[in-house]
């Protein structure tokens, strides 16, 4: 069984083809990010190259592509057999309903697809903080759906003056609500990392509550002591953290509603 929710592997868009998301920050406000990418495995790095090496902050689609293949990174076919599978097992009824939540009871015995994301933030020795975001976004989405992971300010937010902050989830709600900015803001403004994430998720309750009832949003953020905290919409949003003296892998993330059934 592979993660179907990154990289290779990951669940092609409704037309078949695996389109991917990525972002990255610095301490220094640097950032670079990519956006529906095709036939890289590793879109983080590309979205590392276009920090680095361009004077852009984003690229998308065949650019973001060709951009890749020009620095060196070698493009292949990321749609896997089992995925293909599940993707012609969709078509038969081609329900487009992007409001489950993979980490529930009933997605885990796989019987719902979804999407997930990879959201990280790091505080180095020296106080720095840095992050990134990654996803193959929502499984059969339209083609060219972009969500929340790409996004500076969305999907991701590092302020190296107060702290960083990272999404999973519907991105569409994130978006909505610049998520990962407003938990920073909100961080900056004196709350704790948790009670950030809580209030975020709050906005996107009272933003649109019926929707956010069916699905699940999730937060994560870390400030300048390396507190963390993270919030969710529905149960099942769990991290790790790791430091120098311990790796807790499974952390439940506290959420506002009961599981959605
Ligand atoms: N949070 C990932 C997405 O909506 O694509």
């Amino acid at each position: 069984m592979h993660n179907h929710t990154v990289g290779r592997a990951g669940y092609p868009d409704r037309d078949g083809f695996v389109t991917l998301d990525a972002c990255i920050m610095d301490e220094n406000g640097n950032c670079g990010s990519v956006g529906a990418i095709q036939d890289i495995a590793h879109p983080i790095s590309v979205a590392r190259l276009v920090m680095d090496k361009t004077p852009h902050v984003m690229l998308v689609g065949d650019g973001a592509r060709q951009f890749a293949i020009e620095q060196g990174i070698k493009p292949e076919k990321l749609l896997t057999a089992e995925s293909k599978a599940a993707w012609k097992k969709w078509l038969k009824k081609a329900e487009y309903s992007p409001v489950m939540n993979i980490e529930n009871k009933q997605a885990r015995q796989g019987s719902k697809y979804n999407h997930d994301t990879i959201g990280m933030l790091a505080l180095d020795a020296k106080g720095n903080i840095g992050g990134a975001c990654t996803t193959s976004g929502m499984a059969f989405k339209m083609h060219g759906r972009v969500g929340d992971s790409p996004i500076i300010g969305a999907g991701l937010y590092v302020d190296n003056e107060v702290g960083g902050a990272t999404s999973t989830g519907v991105g569409e709600e994130v978006i909505r609500n610049v998520g990962s900015f407003l938990v920073v803001e909100l961080m900056r403004q004196g709350m704790s990392p948790e009670e950030a994430c809580k209030e975020a998720v709050a906005r996107i309750i009272k933003k649109k509550p019926e929707v956010a009832k069916q699905i699940q949003v999730g937060f994560l953020a870390i400030n300048k002591k390396g507190e963390y905290g993270a919030y969710a919409l529905q149960e099942g949003f769990s991290f790790a953290v790791c430091d120098n003296n311990k790796q807790d892998l499974i952390i439940p993330g506290k959420y506002f509603y009961k599981e959605v059934k």
